[in-house]
């Protein structure tokens, strides 16, 4: 599928239907029980085998030979070169023994206890921005609260200064929008990529109690100390992927719940069945997770060649019907743990456990404390990030 391009490809599927912005494309029902496996021209310009059923995406997602050197959803971008080698340090990028190097030195930084550590302090900076919120009338949901919550967590656990948020929350913008262009997005890089820089120096002269410092400390215990190169890659990479992610979870899990106000009783008694179902209803990643196939490989009845792209489509496998019941429903009763919203396999979501706390926390604190709350009007479309590699909200004002 990367040399032969059939003229009667079909194009990747991402028209959500209209009255259901949570839903994604249509096709994807068909495709699931039709052509569970089928090909597909990205915008990026390559084709790819699209993995649309549950138990295949878990199958693509678990096997070594299927290569993430080109992962997460870098065939929605226009014009993107697939040719080009992984960054060093680039985490989600890397396979085998690459990958478990830096994935190794970093897991001991994301335990639950860890991250059930930073309960209170999650639960306490949540409170503030709601009691900043209570002091006016009414707010834009994602500058008030969606977005600071996760930055000053990331900010707090990386040792970078939150005053320095405005730059790097706009840089992460740029680089997850699929229509940034190449010259705007390659700025936006460098441009996190100096600033990690600077702060990677600034530790390895006087090292702190973060995670750079104790990233820098333990890479340094190994035969192979981490270089500059992959430091500050991995450090924009937690960066951008610790904030990006949850802050459009919250601000779209709200606006699921508000449309959905028999579900706010189930949420409160229980936050986290809760937040797993809300994971897997929006499945933030929207455009799925791409694959090279390094050797020849059977998926789903498919034969797949070696080189050719697969994409492990999760925003589908979520909503699989043989897995999930009534599965476009947001049930919050439901055990959804199961889901594929963190992924699968070797790179599944490193911030997970941080994240589910966020998302219990932020959610159930906010609908808790402001229980009219109710977007000022319905939301128009342009509102929702249709183009970008997570999707989400750009706004969302808010009264109660
Ligand atoms: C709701 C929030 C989040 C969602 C939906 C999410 C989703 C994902 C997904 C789907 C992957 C797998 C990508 C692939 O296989 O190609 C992933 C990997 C990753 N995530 Fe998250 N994530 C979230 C929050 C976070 C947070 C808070 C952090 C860091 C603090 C984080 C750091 C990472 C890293 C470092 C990887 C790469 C792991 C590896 O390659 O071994 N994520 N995430």
């Amino acid at each position: 599928m990367t040399s032969t391009r059939a003229v009667d490809v079909p194009e990747f599927p991402v028209a959500r239907p209209e009255s259901c912005p949570f839903d994604p494309d249509a096709a994807f029902s068909r495709l699931r029980t039709e052509e569970p496996v089928s090909p597909v021209r990205c915008p990026a310009g390559m084709d790819a085998w699209l993995v649309s059923r549950y138990e295949d995406i878990r199958t693509v997602l678990a096997d070594p030979r299927l290569s993430s050197r080109c992962a997460s959803s870098q065939h929605m971008v226009p014009g993107y070169d697939s040719g080009q080698d992984p960054a060093p340090g680039q985490i989600i990028q890397l396979d085998g023994e690459e990958h478990s190097r830096l994935r190794r030195l970093l897991i001991g930084e994301f335990t639950v206890r860890r991250m059930e550590a930073l309960r209170p302090y999650i639960q306490r900076i949540t409170d503030e921005h709601i009691d900043a919120m209570l002091a006016k009338s009414g707010a834009d949901l994602v500058p008030d609260f969606a977005l600071p919550i996760p930055s000053l967590v990331i900010c707090e656990m990386l040792g970078v200064p939150y005053a320095d948020r405005e730059a790097f929350q706009q840089d992460s913008v740029l680089l997850l929008d699929t229509e940034t262009d190449w010259e705007t997005r390659g700025a936006a890089w460098q441009r996190t990529c100096d600033y990690i820089g600077g702060l990677v120096q600034q530790r390895q002269v006087a090292p702190e109690d973060d995670l750079l410092s104790r990233l820098i400390a333990r890479g340094n215990e190994t035969d192979r100390p981490l270089t500059m190169a992959e430091l500050v890659t991995l450090g924009g990479t937690l960066l951008i992927a610790g904030h990006e992610t949850t802050a459009n979870m919250i601000a779209l899990g709200t606006l699921a719940l508000l449309e959905n106000p028999a579900q706010l009783a189930a949420l409160q008694a229980e936050p986290e069945a809760a937040v797993e179902e809300l994971m897997r209803y929006l499945t933030v990643i929207q455009f799925g997770l791409l694959r090279q196939a390094t050797e020849d490989v059977t998926v789903g009845g498919a034969e797949v060649k070696a080189g050719e792209w697969l994409v492990a489509a999760i925003q589908s496998g979520n909503r699989d019907g043989d897995v999930y019941a009534d599965p476009d429903t947001v049930d919050l009763g439901r055990q959804a743990r199961t889901h594929l919203g963190f992924g699968f396999g070797a790179h599944q979501c490193l911030g997970q456990q941080l994240a589910r706390i966020e998302l219990q926390v932020a959610l159930t604190t906010l609908l808790r404390r402001l229980p009219g709350l109710r977007p000022t009007a319905p939301l128009p479309l342009s509102e929702f990030k249709s183009s970008a590699i997570i999707y989400g909200l750009r706004s969302l004002p808010v009264t109660w």
